[in-house]
């Protein structure tokens, strides 16, 4: 795993409601050994052995060897619950354990999700199956040609997922999760993730060579990041997928986020799942990405001036307008 790219860019983090004082909990180190403190007796005597970890905004996140008692070991993606101001997030470590259980019963079908191994609630930990991966959105910054000839597979793909979510009502057991009440109509209930979108999907590694020619087969698609489980309009899961592609773009490398939302990225999206949300719904999300957008840039990394945080500011408003003035043309 390449840990380089799993840096993300510092936002300076408000201390929510939720955030705990770190001292019951204590950061998790490269190159130590942990003895796992689990729910489950057997478990018992599971040790992880951690490899690397690297600081992103919102938690700690590094590989390791899971070193279990009956002498197996295999190889593991950890996440630990503490940001970058070094709060603990008690809920969120709930959240993407219920989320990540939840999603793999309703759509370990068709695409990967990374089985959920282990939660330490001491170290506020959760332990997946390590999946070689190249995300979405580094495959765009690293391969545009590749990310073009898988994306329309992929969008058929995320088209089997959007009905699978909407078919989750009934096949899945989903009585105990919080349903979301919109002001718009729809066409009915769908599962809903908090972290369900398009920079949090990934192709499973190595990607297979197509010499130039378009592939047929898509690689198998691996989603992960689900966090908290919830009922909502399935417009509300359509809407995060595509408000999530015309994103794509946003921030680093410069030079994309000027050009703003890529239209034909937009259009392609639109031909495959568009049908699936409709113009309330998009809105609703971009109006909630423009907040959360709007305090991430004010808060960005206190030592960028404000000379640069005004030019973000600016090329962020122009590229939102873009990205509402394409959902003002595709829907009524
Ligand atoms: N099971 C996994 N195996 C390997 N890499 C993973 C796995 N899950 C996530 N990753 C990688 O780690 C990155 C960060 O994980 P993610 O859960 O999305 O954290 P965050 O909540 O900070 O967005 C992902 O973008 C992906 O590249
Ligand atoms: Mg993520």
């Amino acid at each position: 795993m390449n840990l380089r790219s799993l840096r993300n860019p510092p936002l300076n983090i408000a201390r929510g409601k939720h955030a705990e004082a770190t001292q019951d909990c204590r950061m998790i180190m490269p190159g130590r050994r942990y003895h796992l403190e689990t729910a489950a007796d057997e478990r018992k005597n599971d040790r992880l052995l951690l490899k690397s970890v690297i600081q992103r905004n919102w938690s700690r996140v590094g590989s390791g060897v899971l070193e279990k008692a009956d002498g197996k070991t295999e190889p593991c993606f950890v996440k630990q619950y503490i940001d970058r101001t070094g709060a603990t997030h008690r809920d969120h470590l709930r959240y993407e354990h219920d989320g990540a259980q939840v999603a793999a019963s309703a759509l370990g079908e068709i695409v990967i999700v990374p089985a959920l191994l282990l939660k330490d609630e001491q170290r506020l930990l959760n332990i997946f199956t390590q999946v070689e991966l190249i995300t979405v959105d580094e495959l765009l910054r690293e391969d545009e040609h590749a990310f073009w000839q898988y994306y329309p597979l992929l969008l058929e793909r995320l088209a089997d997922v959007l009905a699978q979510l909407e078919a989750s009502t009934s096949l899945v057991d989903t009585s105990s999760l919080p349903v979301k009440v919109r002001d718009y109509r729809s066409r009915g209930l769908a599962l809903n993730f908090k972290g369900f979108e398009i920079r949090n999907t990934g192709y499973h590694l190595p990607l297979t060579s197509c010499n130039g020619n378009s592939p047929t087969i898509l690689p198998p698609v691996v989603m992960f990041d689900f966090v908290r489980p919830y009922l909502a309009p399935i417009e509300e899961a359509a809407a995060k997928l595509l408000i999530s592609i015309g994103l794509l773009n946003w921030g680093k490398p410069l030079s994309r986020f000027i050009k703003g939302p890529d239209i034909d990225m937009l259009d392609m999206a639109h031909h495959y799942i568009g049908d699936w949300t409709h113009r309330e719904a998009l809105e609703a999300e971009l109006a909630m990405q423009r907040g959360f957008r709007f305090d991430a840039i004010k808060g960005a990394n206190r030592s960028e001036s404000s000379l640069k945080k005004i030019g973000l500011r600016s090329i962020g408003h122009r590229y939102l307008g873009q990205l509402g003035k394409w959902v003002e043309n595709h829907y009524e």
